[in-house]
């Protein structure tokens, strides 16, 4: 059944858990979140980028979501606009379903220049009001992610602000979120706690604490009703690495957002994790792992059944760490 983000994140706080919201793109995507889930017993969220309805097409994603709730009758299932960029496309993703969407204010409508405060609560307090009179959830976000290791914003996967950031941007001010969301009514607010996207998060293996837990218990404490929500969660897992470059893969080190230091962040409040290379990975170095091991196979099945196989996995290891399994 569809619930909204708010449904959904009001449990997960009542009950001390968190949620992943896996991007999708595809059916295989999809089937390989809601086989996990089942098989863990875990509410899922599911969210679609800007480049994702772009890909897919917003009529089939529309009536995709539809086969999920018939297939899976007894998951409850949030679908989420990620990273909207202006009104129209955060309505025009409740005009398909969607259940709850994320006005992207930090970031200008093209997401290459860092929006001023006033923008941010101007535009995102406009699709909050529009959101609630129809019953959806809002996501706001305050604070640029980027690297605290070089200050900088995340070109290499080709979204987001690519410039040197200001650190004081690297990491949201606790007294500024209280303000943003008492300003623009937000149901829950993506911060900037020392995560960025894509794989390239640490070029050296994390040994201390990786989140600004600080940061974290400052906005919980101050924000007790509204949900954290940590962008940029990836581990990157070592294990999917090494199958994606033994297959002819080309991934220099990197380290992503170890699982334990999630579990933390949720400790502390956060309760929506967003997570899409790690499916991308292991989707693609599976993928790879057939195309050396299986040289004359031409269908494509064969590729994207063992593809599903490898997401499935992480999403399932993610909702055991998470604490979402057994709360469907
Ligand atoms: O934060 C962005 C998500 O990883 C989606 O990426 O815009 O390439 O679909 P995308
Ligand atoms: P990752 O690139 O770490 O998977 O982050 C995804 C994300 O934050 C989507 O909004
Ligand atoms: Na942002
Ligand atoms: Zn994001």
């Amino acid at each position: 059944a569809r619930i909204t983000l708010r449904q959904l994140l009001d449990h997960a706080a009542e009950r001390g858990y968190g949620v992943p919201a896996f991007n999708i793109n595809n059916m295989e995507q999809a089937l390989a979140i809601m086989e996990a889930a089942k098989a863990c017993d875990a509410p899922v969220i599911v969210q679609v980028s800007r480049g994702a309805r772009a890909y897919a097409n917003d009529i089939m994603l529309a009536k995709m979501m539809e086969a999920l709730e018939a297939i899976y009758p007894d998951i409850p299932l949030c679908i989420h606009q990620d990273h909207g960029n202006n009104v129209a496309t955060c309505l025009s993703a409740i005009q398909s379903g969607f259940t709850s969407v994320m006005m992207d204010g930090s970031l200008k409508e093209d997401a290459k220049t860092p929006a001023d405060y006033a923008y941010n609560v101007a535009i995102t307090r406009e699709v909050t009001r529009l959101a609630h009179m129809v019953g959806a959830s809002v996501e706001g976000e305050l604070g640029c992610l980027g690297s605290l290791e070089t200050g900088h914003g995340e070109a290499e996967d080709g979204h987001g602000f690519e410039g040197a950031l200001d650190r004081s941007m690297l990491l949201t001010d606790p007294e500024e979120a209280a303000r943003f969301v008492a300003e623009t009514g937000v149901d829950a607010l993506a911060v900037a706690i020392g995560t960025s996207h894509g794989a390239y998060k640490f070029t050296r293996k994390p040994t201390g604490e990786v989140l600004a837990m600080d940061v974290i218990e400052k906005i919980h404490a101050r924000l007790p009703n509204t949900h954290i929500v940590m962008h940029g969660s990836s581990s990157v897992p070592e294990e999917w690495q090494a199958i994606f470059n033994e297959n002819g893969g080309e991934m220099r080190e990197t380290y992503g957002v170890p699982v334990e230091d999630i579990v933390r962040g949720i400790r502390s409040g956060v309760r929506k994790v967003n997570i899409d290379t790690d499916l991308r990975l292991a989707a693609t170095a599976a993928m790879r792992r057939v195309a050396t091991s299986a040289r004359s196979e031409f269908d494509p099945r064969k590729f994207l059944k063992p593809a599903m196989d490898a997401m499935r996995q992480v999403c399932a290891a993610r909702f055991e760490a998470f604490g979402t399994a057994g709360n469907a």
